[in-house]
């Protein structure tokens, strides 16, 4: 086992990494359950419009992070795993913040969804700022929801005319 606080976080590298990832993604719930086989892993692995962050220690995949940028729900955490035999160490938190980083860089509101078999999942989100917004009953699978979550540091007008301003006098210091 290779020390945890040495893992870092990077923009996914190649085929073979999302081959690895697809592997987790597919041998782990909720994606059993919501039958994402691996060819359906690696589909969502591989979409141009999605980007990819990966949680790498001692050269090997411990985790990953799939994000929507763009679309309705611009900021949606699509899909986050850790290798099982690392869950419990800080990963999955560590790959969420990431995501935040990233998202909240460009639009105020992260959105996620959990399913409802998924209870220790969707208590992580809430310790972690996540609101539940609402329920897609039977919506990937027949007699299970997904529940939309959002994290949120504001309206979407406040935080465009913030960067307006931002663009316009870089060196301004805005509180909120
Ligand atoms: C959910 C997940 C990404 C969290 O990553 P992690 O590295 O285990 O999380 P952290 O170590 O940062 O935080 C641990 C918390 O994660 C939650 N968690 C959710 N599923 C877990 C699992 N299978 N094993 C361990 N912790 C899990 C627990 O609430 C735990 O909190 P606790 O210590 O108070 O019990 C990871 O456990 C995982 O890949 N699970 C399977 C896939 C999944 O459920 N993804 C989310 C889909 S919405």
């Amino acid at each position: 086992m290779d020390d945890v606080t040495l893992i870092q976080i990077r923009s996914i590298d190649g085929q073979s990494e999302a081959e690895a990832c697809a592997c987790l993604m597919a041998a782990s719930e909720p994606w059993i359950t919501l039958r994402r086989d691996y060819r359906a892993a690696l589909k969502i692995i591989t979409d141009a419009s999605r980007e990819v962050y990966v949680a790498v220690g001692a050269e090997m995949i411990r985790g990953f992070v799939v994000l929507v940028m763009q679309g309705a729900f611009t900021g949606y955490i699509q899909s986050v795993c850790v290798d099982a035999e690392w869950r419990g160490q800080g990963i999955g938190s560590r790959l969420i913040q990431f995501a935040e980083q990233r998202i909240l860089s460009v639009t105020p509101n992260v959105f996620l969804c959990v399913s409802s078999f998924n209870p220790a999942a969707r208590r992580l989100y809430q310790r972690m700022g996540y609101e539940v917004i609402g329920e897609l009953k039977d919506y990937i699978v027949q007699g299970y929801s997904e529940i939309l979550m959002r994290k949120s540091i504001g309206p979407l007008t406040e935080f465009a005319s913030q960067t307006q301003r931002m663009i316009a006098n870089p060196d301004l210091h805005i509180e909120k």
